[in-house]
C-alpha cells in the first residue's frame, strides 16, 4: 500500500514538473526576444523589442503581436517562424524598415497583418507575396491617398477580406478617397479611421458594391454622409462616428425606402446631431442604434418615429437632462442606454410605456430622484445599471419593480454609489423572501458604512434587523 502511495505521488510529480516544463518550453524564442515577450498558447505578445530574429528551429507559435517598440526588421526576420497573424503596432517601422524586403517565409501562412500606428507612407512592396492574406490593417499611418499602390492592392485582392487605413487623428496626409481600392473586389469590412477628406465620390466603393457587409468611416471632414453608401447592397453595419462636420443638415440624404435593405446596426456617434435623423425610418432592417455623444438636448417627442423599428438604443454622453419621451414610441425596445448624462430624475411616466425593455443603463446621471413606480412595468427587465448616479439609498423603485416582475433573474448594478447598508433596508430582505416574488435577483456593488457587498449584507446581516420597515419610511 505504502509503494504505491509512493509511485503514484512520484507519478503525479512527474505529471506537474512535466507540464511546466512544456509551458517553458513553448515560450522558447530566439535569445534577442526572450525577456520582452510573453507566451500564451500559440500567440506570443512582446514590447519594447528592437528586433525581430529568425526562429531557427521551427515553431508552433501562430500569432505574434508585437507593440509600443523602436523595432527592425528585414527580410529574414521572419525565417522559420510560420505564423498565420501578425501585429507589429505602433514599432515606429517607416518605409525604409521595409526596404530589404520583408515577411519572407510567410507568404503563404499569413492570413492578418496589422501595421497599424507606424510612419509608413506608402504600401510596403513585400505585400504583394502574400497569397492567403485576408486582413489588413494600415491605419493609423500618414499615406497619401495616390500612395495606395495599385498593383499591390490588385494583388491582394483575391484574398483580402477586412481592409483598414486612415491617418492619425487630425493627420492631413490623406486628403481624397484612394480610387485604387476598388481592386479590392471580394471586400467584406472596409475601416477608414482618419483622413482629411471632404468628398467621397459616388463610385467609391465600386468594386465591392456588392461584398461589403460592413464599414466605418470615421474621423473624417466630411459634411454628409456620402451618397456612395447607397450602393452597398448588403450592407449590415454602418459606422459613421466622429465626423464633426455633418450636424442635422448633413443626414438629411435623400434615400428612398427600399435602399441598403440589410442594414441592421448603425452608429453615428459624435456627428453634431440634434435629433434622430429622418432618413433612419426607410432602413427596414435597422435593430441597433447608437448616436452616443451628440447634442441631442432638444430631442423632440416625434423625431422617434424615424427609428421606432429598433430594439437596441445608446445614447451616451448626449447633454440628455430628462429621459426623452421620444423612447416610448420604440414599442420594441430592448436595450436603452442613456449613461453619461444630466438627468435628474426618473419620473413615474417616464418608463411607463417601454415594457420590453431586458437592459437598462442609467449610469453616471446626476440622479436626484426615483419615483417609486419609476420601473414598474419593467416586469421583463434582466439588467439594470445604476452605476455612479450618487445615491446613498437602494432606489424603493426597486420594490414595485421586484414585486410586479415576470419569473426569472435581474441584476442590479449599484457600484460607485456609496450606498449606506442598516436596518432600513428590511424592506430588500422582506422582497427577496415574499412567498408571492416570483424573481430572483441579485445586487451589485458595495456597501459604504460596511466593508461588505450590498448583497453579502442583505443575506447575512438583514435577517436580524427588526420587520415592518416601509422602504419610503426608512
Ligand atoms: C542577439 O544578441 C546578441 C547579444 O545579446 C548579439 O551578439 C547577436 O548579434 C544578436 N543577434 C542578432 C541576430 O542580432
Ligand atoms: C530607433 O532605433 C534606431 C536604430 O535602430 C535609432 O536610430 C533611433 O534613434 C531609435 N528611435 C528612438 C525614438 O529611440
Ligand atoms: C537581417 O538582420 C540580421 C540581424 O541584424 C542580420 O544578421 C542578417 O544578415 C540580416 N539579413 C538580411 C537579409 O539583411
Ligand atoms: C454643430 O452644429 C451646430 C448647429 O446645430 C453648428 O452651429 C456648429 O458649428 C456645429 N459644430 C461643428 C464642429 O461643426
Ligand atoms: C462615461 O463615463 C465614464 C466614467 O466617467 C467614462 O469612463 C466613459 O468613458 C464615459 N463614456 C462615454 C461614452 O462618454
Ligand atoms: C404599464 O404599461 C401599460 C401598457 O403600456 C399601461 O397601460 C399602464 O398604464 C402601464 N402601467 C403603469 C403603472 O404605468
Amino acid at each position: 500500500m505504502k509503494t504505491l502511495g509512493v509511485v503514484l505521488s512520484l507519478s503525479l510529480f512527474q505529471l506537474i514538473s512535466s507540464i511546466t516544463l512544456q509551458r517553458r518550453q513553448s515560450c522558447i524564442l530566439p535569445s534577442n526576444m526572450t525577456g520582452k515577450c510573453q507566451c500564451q498558447g500559440n500567440i506570443v505578445k512582446c514590447e519594447d523589442l528592437d528586433l525581430i530574429v529568425p526562429q531557427t528551429g521551427g515553431s508552433a507559435f501562430l500569432r505574434l503581436e508585437v507593440r509600443n517598440s523602436n523595432l527592425t526588421i528585414n527580410g529574414t526576420s521572419f525565417t522559420g517562424w510560420g505564423l498565420t497573424e501578425v501585429l507589429l503596432e505602433n514599432c515606429q517601422l517607416t518605409d525604409y524598415s521595409f526596404r530589404y524586403g520583408s515577411f519572407g517565409g510567410l507568404e503563404n501562412s499569413l492570413r492578418l497583418l496589422s501595421l497599424k500606428d507606424n510612419e509608413l507612407t506608402t504600401l510596403p512592396r513585400s505585400l504583394s507575396k502574400f497569397t492567403n492574406i485576408e486582413t489588413l490593417d494600415v491605419s493609423g499611418n500618414p499615406i497619401r491617398s495616390y500612395n495606395f499602390n495599385e498593383n499591390i492592392l490588385r494583388d491582394i485582392g483575391d484574398t483580402l477580406l477586412s481592409f483598414s487605413f486612415g491617418t492619425k487623428i487630425g493627420g492631413t496626409e490623406l486628403s481624397q478617397w484612394p480610387t485604387t481600392l476598388i481592386h479590392l473586389v471580394k471586400l467584406q469590412e472596409l475601416i477608414l479611421t482618419a483622413a482629411d477628406i471632404t468628398i467621397m465620390p459616388t463610385r467609391s466603393f465600386h468594386g465591392f458594391e456588392g461584398t461589403l457587409l460592413r464599414l466605418t468611416l470615421a474621423n473624417t471632414k466630411l459634411r454628409s454622409v456620402p451618397l456612395a453608401i447607397s450602393r452597398l447592397r448588403y450592407l449590415q453595419d454602418l459606422h459613421f462616428d466622429h465626423n464633426q462636420n455633418v450636424g442635422d443638415y448633413g443626414v438629411r440624404i435623400p434615400l428612398i425606402k427600399g435602399f441598403l435593405p440589410f442594414l441592421n446596426q448603425m452608429s453615428l456617434k459624435d456627428d453634431n446631431i440634434t435629433t434622430f435623423p429622418e432618413v433612419l425610418q426607410s432602413f427596414d432592417r435597422l435593430d441597433q442604434l447608437n448616436m452616443d455623444e451628440n447634442n441631442l438636448k432638444f430631442v423632440s417627442d416625434k423625431s422617434a418615429k424615424a427609428v421606432s423599428q429598433i430594439t437596441s438604443l445608446s445614447l451616451q454622453h448626449s447633454g440628455i437632462t430628462r429621459i426623452p419621451g421620444a423612447i416610448q414610441d420604440i414599442t420594441y425596445l430592448n436595450i436603452l442606454d442613456l449613461s453619461n448624462n444630466s438627468i435628474h430624475a426618473i419620473e413615474t411616466n417616464d418608463l411607463k410605456e417601454s415594457a420590453e425593455l431586458l437592459t437598462l443603463k442609467l449610469n453616471n446621471n446626476p440622479i436626484l430622484y426615483i419615483s417609486d413606480k419609476a420601473f414598474i412595468n419593467q416586469t421583463k427587465l434582466r439588467r439594470l445599471e445604476l452605476k455612479g448616479i450618487q445615491i446613498k439609498r437602494v432606489p424603493c423603485a426597486l420594490e414595485a419593480m421586484i414585486r410586479r416582475h415576470q419569473p426569472g433573474y435581474i441584476i442590479v448594478d449599484l457600484s460607485n454609489n456609496k450606498i449606506e447598508c442598516n436596518c432600513g433596508l428590511k424592506w430588500l430582505f422582506d422582497v427577496k423572501n415574499d412567498r408571492h416574488t416570483r424573481t430572483r435577483f441579485r445586487i451589485v456593488g458595495n456597501c459604504d458604512t460596511v466593508a461588505k457587498s450590498i448583497q453579502d449584507y442583505l443575506d447575512a446581516d438583514l435577517a436580524a434587523c427588526p420587520s415592518g420597515i416601509n422602504c419610503a419610511d426608512s
